[in-house]
């Protein structure tokens, strides 16, 4: 869903693949820097900036590789403003449908005096030559005075009127250190509009740093006086302590439109996509208080505000979660939160129980809610999938005891019930106390069932987070899947053992000739 609202387009350049992969730890492969290309794409973003070409031959074929794949948005290559790093940002972005070059040189004293060693007079010519080098190949050319928030204004005045003469159709103005503070940017960002000649003529852009958590903020800030370009990364990563966050940028114009009355083109129902592969392929982890897309940003946990949901959600929501394309609303149930509340949520994930169940459901639930503090939808699925079984298993556990050490050999005693009543105990050994204790299943069944696959996942987070284990076992010439719940993750895993065991014994029935 785009926002067609009245007021100025606002664009939204995305520089999670250049500023979001400095993220140290963040590097991405060749493939997947593909694939956040397409989603970004997806997600309506209008300038993609690939990477750093010059950086690495490999840097320069995945972003060559995205400008060739990727249609819609601008495809952007940065480069310092010297002709090796233009040339090779060029030789990756040419073939995109729309190309950018991005030129970026020292402006502040800091800089120019430590860093660059130079005179200002002649970084002021370097990057007018360097614009007008790039203009050789693309008339989209896009120029940033580092460290812009800490330059003298006056210099960065003859420095920006100079390269939009050079060419420069988009200046970017980057908050390099993350020094500005919202009022104070957008001020300066106005006096650049007003006293700079030619600003009128070209696209104003910020590019924020979140070093005082104050990135989002000072971008708004610019759009309110006069940029209209932002840029920004997918869940905010980026270097040190992050840039501006797209997902914040482009929900704040949106969900503030009477305050703001500006526009993006943003799909809004791919944010939560995005950015939960962004984490994945990153391996940076969005907090969970965070803004948008954080685990808890649309979930609710004290009594009060549970009350409040359910009697109407604008009583302490502004965000719809469907608008991000997240789950609908959720509610971290606690063991404050009554059968109301717990009753709402298995209706919202579709479970509709008896009164007699809901009672068996809240039963176990008050246990989990002591043993953990918050519990989520996933939690509450899980405890509904391991306690109703619609069909009365064939075993069931009664009772489990492991050994397990850096010296003893790991061993299980297995005490299982049968339908019938009777009981079954066998010890066994194995390479650990899981396998031992599916040893022990196997002899008192006296079938042997093969283990094809076996995988252990939090439910949530947290140290006190439920383990789910999902494991594939074959019999004859059967798979079948079995899934269990406990925070004991032994527990769980015998009680997936035992749910695939109870499905294969039917299907094969077994269930059948002893009834
Ligand atoms: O933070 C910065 O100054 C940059 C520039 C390259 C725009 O990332
Ligand atoms: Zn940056």
């Amino acid at each position: 869903m785009s926002s067609t609202v009245n007021g100025e387009k606002v664009y939204l350049f995305d520089s999670t693949l250049r500023d979001g992969e400095q993220t140290p730890g963040a590097r991405l492969s060749y493939e997947e820097k593909l694939e956040v290309a397409r989603q970004l794409a997806r997600l309506g973003v209008d300038i993609i900036e690939a990477g750093f070409p010059v950086s690495s031959p490999g840097e320069k074929r995945a972003v060559q590789n995205i400008a060739r794949e990727v249609k819609g948005p601008v495809i952007c290559g940065l480069a310092r403003a010297v002709k090796g790093d233009i040339d090779a940002a060029w030789e990756a972005v040419r073939e995109a449908e729309r190309p950018r070059l991005h030129v970026f040189l020292g402006a502040s004293d800091i800089h120019m005096q430590h860093k660059l060693k130079k005179d200002p007079q002649l970084l002021l010519e370097q990057g007018v030559e360097a614009v007008k080098y790039a203009s050789r190949f693309t008339s989209d050319i896009e120029y940033s005075p580092e460290d812009a928030t800490r330059a003298r204004e006056e210099y960065l005045y003859e420095l920006l009127e100079a390269v939009i003469k050079a060419g420069a159709t988009t200046i970017n103005i980057p908050d390099t250190v993350g020094y500005a503070v919202p009022e104070e940017f957008g001020a300066m960002i106005k006096r650049l509009k007003e006293n700079v000649p030619g600003m009128d003529k070209v696209i104003l852009s910020v590019h924020c740093h979140d070093d005082l958590g104050l990135a989002v903020a000072n971008s708004l800030e610019a759009v309110k006086n006069g940029a209209r370009q932002i840029e920004c990364n997918i869940n905010g990563i980026g270097e040190r302590a992050g840039n501006a966050a797209l997902e914040e940028i482009a929900v704040a114009l949106r969900i503030r439109q009477n305050y703001f009355s500006y526009y993006t083109d943003i799909n809004f129902g791919e944010i939560y996509r995005t950015s939960r592969l962004v984490s994945k392929l990153t391996s940076i982890s969005v907090p969970v208080n965070k803004a948008i897309v954080g685990l808890n940003a649309f979930s609710h946990s004290s009594g009060i505000h549970q009350d409040g949901i359910l009697k109407n959600k604008e009583t302490y929501e502004i965000i719809d979660a469907e608008l991000i394309g997240g789950k609908a609303a959720q509610m971290c149930l606690t063991a404050r939160s009554g059968r109301a509340a717990v009753m709402n949520q298995l209706n919202k994930l579709n479970f509709s129980l008896t009164d007699e169940q809901l009672e068996k459901i809240y039963g176990y639930f008050v246990e989990l809610a002591d043993k953990k503090k918050e519990v989520y939808p996933e939690d509450l699925e899980a405890l509904v999938l391991d306690h109703l079984s619609f069909t009365e298993p064939r075993y069931k556990l009664d009772y489990l005891q492991t050994i397990s050490g850096s010296t003893s050999v790991p061993a299980a005693i297995i005490r299982l019930k049968k339908d019938d009543d009777s009981i079954s105990e066998e010890v066994a050994v194995g390479a650990g106390p899981i396998d031992a204790a599916y040893n022990a299943i196997n002899k008192i069944t006296g079938l042997s069932i093969g283990l094809d696959n076996y995988r252990l996942n939090a439910v949530t987070q947290g140290r006190d987070a439920l383990g789910e284990v999902k494991v594939e076992m074959s019999y004859q010439d059967r798979t079948i899947t079995g899934r269990g719940t406990s925070t004991d993750i032994i527990e769980a895993s015998v009680k997936a053992y035992l749910d695939g065991l109870n499905k294969l014994l039917k299907l094969n029935g077994y269930w059948e000739k002893s009834n």
